[in-house]
């Protein structure tokens, strides 16, 4: 069948991965190919979104597959394969395991979708994007890691709440690291419809707010006893989107930075225009003191997770 929409995979069907999924779908971003190693899972879940498609009133083609050739040609790949952390548990312990997932699964991606754009989900975020761009080998506005996406949508959440406002008006932003300790929320940066937080706020309460955002997967863990994914989920079909219809969003993403921000060598969370090209832009916001330390402090930890990586 002769196809124009844009084809986005998604490696690893599981909870992110379907989620992800039902949001591009609902949005009708793309055609989708959802692929996992549990046989025929994707398969079925792929099918139970086509028989959604119709009272949704959305044109897409969602296919299930245990391999890679359905996935040829891909404009977008999403690297959710692997395992997720439980209660207790951060995510940099799943390095280890996940590294080896998403080594062999890069492996596969660029040989079968070499000019895609990969968006990097799988924890530790950081370490596992910079491992994407080593081994695939692709320009680095090509390697994209979500994490600023997801923080920073828990941040304005957090920002409604507090200010009792629409989520509409809120705007905020968390860079550095994806980890609940190094991540930097930028409450300074943030702003309801133009009135900056501090104006609406008093500080312990926007404290309170950074606080509750740097645990914001966390806290969802402890409930649940499972990770996070609506949110990731959304936080990922915002990216997709802003690169297949070439929306140049203005996004935090893990990218591997070449002196930006004083830095080089190391996959880590800065604002960037995510366009058809991927990251077409890198945008530098001066820090101040301990803005700017506090990002050094999670470059340092970022540095140290890529130290135990195999590569
Ligand atoms: N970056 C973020 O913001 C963010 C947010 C949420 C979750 N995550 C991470 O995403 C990953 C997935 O989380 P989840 O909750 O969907 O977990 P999950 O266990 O529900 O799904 C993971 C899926 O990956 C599959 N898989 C494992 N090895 C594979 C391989 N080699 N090829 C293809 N598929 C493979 C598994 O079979 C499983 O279905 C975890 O590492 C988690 O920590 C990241």
């Amino acid at each position: 069948m002769m196809t124009h929409r844009p084809k986005v995979s998604i490696i690893g069907a599981g909870m992110v991965g379907h989620t992800t999924a039902h949001w591009l779908a609902a949005e009708e971003v793309a055609d989708l190919v959802l692929v996992d190693i549990v046989e025929k899972m994707p398969m079925g879940k792929a099918l139970d979104l086509t028989q959604a498609a119709p009272i949704r009133g959305v044109d897409v083609r969602i296919t299930g597959s245990n391999g890679y050739d359905e996935t040829a040609g891909s404009d977008v790949v999403v690297i959710i394969a692997g395992v997720a952390r439980k209660p207790g548990m951060t995510r940099e312990q799943l390095l280890d395991t996940n590294a080896g997932i998403v080594r062999g699964v890069v492996e596969q991606v660029t040989r079968h979708s070499p000019n895609a754009c990969l968006i990097v989900v799988t924890n530790p975020l950081d370490a596992m994007t910079y491992l994407t761009y080593k081994v695939s080998g692709f320009p680095r506005q090509r390697v994209i890691g979500e994490s600023g996406a997801l923080d920073s949508t828990r941040f304005r959440a957090f920002i409604a709440l507090e200010v009792g406002v629409s989520v509409e008006d809120t705007h905020g932003m968390v860079i550095g690291a994806h980890t609940d300790k190094d991540m930097v929320p930028l409450p300074r940066f943030a702003h309801v419809g133009g009135v900056p937080l501090a104006y609406l706020l008093p500080p312990d309460r926007i404290d309170a707010i950074v606080a509750r955002t740097r645990r914001g997967g966390a806290e969802i863990t402890e409930l649940m006893g499972a990770s996070a994914f609506f949110a990731p989920g959304a936080a990922i079909a915002q990216m997709v989107e802003a690169i297949v219809r070439d929306k140049k969003r203005l996004i935090p993403c893990s990218v591997f930075l070449d002196g930006e921000y004083g830095e080089r060598g190391v996959c880590i969370g800065v604002p960037v225009l995510l366009g058809r090209g991927g990251v077409e832009r890198i945008i530098e916001v001066p820090l101040n003191e301990p803005e700017r330390a506090a990002f050094k402090a999670s470059v340092a930890a970022v540095r140290e997770q890529l130290g135990a990586l195999k590569l």
